[in-house]
């Protein structure tokens, strides 16, 4: 696609905004829901390219998935109904998909070979192959089982005690699917807490799984049964409008059907800790998973440091939240994030090289980086590198500039919100 004329030059923000379904929360239903006894109903389903992905490599497993609007029916045989491909699976640009797949199909024995695009071709997977080979799964693939294309031959797994090298949901994710279908308990220890939607998952679908601090232990040979899920919207999502109403003067954005699950709330932490007027009201009926309204005003805001254990609670708000502390006064230091670098891109790398661009004062640094407020942005010919969330931080950047922000590789952003203009053009006064 061409480059894309971004907004620039606007008066305010104003509005409200329904966020759409959390995308791992939707790629979770749609996992579950195949491995599940019974017809799984989804509502407010994330119609995003990565979730298609998705859909698209369970139906290559032989699970029938009927999509209307936003609601999808998953009709589900337990783990034992998936079946071996006579294609390719191909995830796209998805990680959440390859590495939670491995998980199911590592105790499946049939053969599987996974592909995705060029970006998941570098984002590494030994973090899970490893792992999943321990436990009896056969992985091959480039680089010795580190890079796609990948090949996976499942059968019987034992169970695992594995601790985390890295603070990763998808990696935990894809050893409790393992789990699940082991011989005996596995347990797996995070460093860090990651988002629990999986474990969530497990029980909606009436399945078992305890978590003691950051020790989960979970018992092979379940059977989980079909379950009726409503997808609350993705704070990760949101993100983009709470910092665009944060930065942008005289802006009031009203978000509505917010996921406020404690393992992703990190970005509320840093609006409250950089001063942002920011009002939350939780819904009290939404047992599993919370979720809320929030009111987001112009605020001024200052800098501020995000380190250590909040990190995986706002991986992928990193991106916006650079942004964001452009426009603050004083220093943003973001340090332990050093997960950026094998996301859809290097986002150390991509966030720091796109906002100079504009005008920031951001440097890389080994594990984040430093953002030096407030700047003036102004305008240029910026890249969303295929990395969506590239691609809406420079959108909500451009709002700033006086002069004309061309957004080259604009496309990307489909994978996690393919609405976003509308919703960002709908606001703008
Ligand atoms: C995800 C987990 C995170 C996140 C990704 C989605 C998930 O990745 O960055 O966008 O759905 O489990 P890691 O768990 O690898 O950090």
């Amino acid at each position: 696609m061409a480059a894309l004329t971004l907004k620039t030059d606007i008066g305010r923000l104003f509005g409200e905004v329904t966020i759409p379904g959390d995308k791992s929360i939707s790629h979770r239903s749609v996992m579950f829901g195949s491995v599940a006894h019974g017809v799984t109903t989804v509502t407010n389903f994330l119609k995003g390219d990565d979730c298609l992905s998705t859909i698209s490599c369970f139906r290559k497993l032989g699970v029938r998935i009927e999509e209307s609007n936003d609601q999808l029916r998953i009709f589900g045989n337990g783990f034992e109904g998936l079946t071996e491909p006579n294609e390719l699976l191909d995830v796209g640009n998805s990680g959440t998909t390859i590495r939670l797949l491995m998980g199911i199909l590592a105790g499946r024995p049939f053969f599987s070979s996974l592909i995705g695009d060029e970006s998941i071709g570098k984002r590494p997977m030994t973090r899970v192959t490893n792992p999943l080979s321990n436990m009896g799964a056969k992985i091959d693939g480039r680089h010795n089982g580190s890079y796609t294309p990948l090949s996976i031959r499942g059968g019987h797994l034992e169970s695992i005690n594995y601790t985390l090298p890295v603070a990763s949901a998808q990696v935990k994710s894809a050893l409790i699917l393992a789990g699940l279908q082991a011989d005996g308990v596995s347990q797996i220890i995070e460093p860090a807490e990651t988002r629990d939607h999986t474990e969530r998952m497990i029980r909606r679908f009436g399945g078992k799984i305890e978590k003691d601090n950051k020790v989960i232990t979970v018992k092979g040979g379940q059977k989980l049964t079909a379950a009726s899920i409503h997808v609350p919207g993705d704070i990760s999502s949101a993100a983009f409008f709470l910092v665009a109403g944060a930065i942008i003067s005289g802006s009031e954005i009203h978000l509505k059907n917010v996921g406020l699950n404690s393992t992703r709330t990190g970005i509320i932490e840093v609006l409250q800790k950089m001063g942002a007027d920011l009002e939350i009201h939780e819904n009290h009926d939404n047992k599993f998973e919370p979720t809320g309204d929030l009111i987001i005003k112009s605020s001024s805001l200052k800098g501020t440091i995000i380190e250590g254990d909040l990190i995986p609670k706002l991986i992928d708000e990193v991106p916006i939240i650079a942004l964001m502390a452009t426009q603050a006064e004083g220093d943003t230091i973001i340090k332990d994030a050093e997960e950026l670098k094998v996301k859809e891109t290097n986002r150390i790398d991509t966030v720091v090289q796109e906002l100079k661009k504009l005008g920031a004062s951001i440097e890389a640094t080994k594990d984040g980086m430093v953002i030096h407020g407030k700047s003036k942005l102004h305008g240029g010919v910026v890249s969303s590198h295929g990395d969506h969330r590239i691609g809406m931080m420079l959108a909500v950047a451009a709002l700033l500039s006086k002069e004309e922000v061309l957004l080259e590789k604009p496309e990307a952003i489909s994978v996690s919100y393919p609405n976003f203009f509308e919703h960002l053009n709908n606001l703008i006064q």
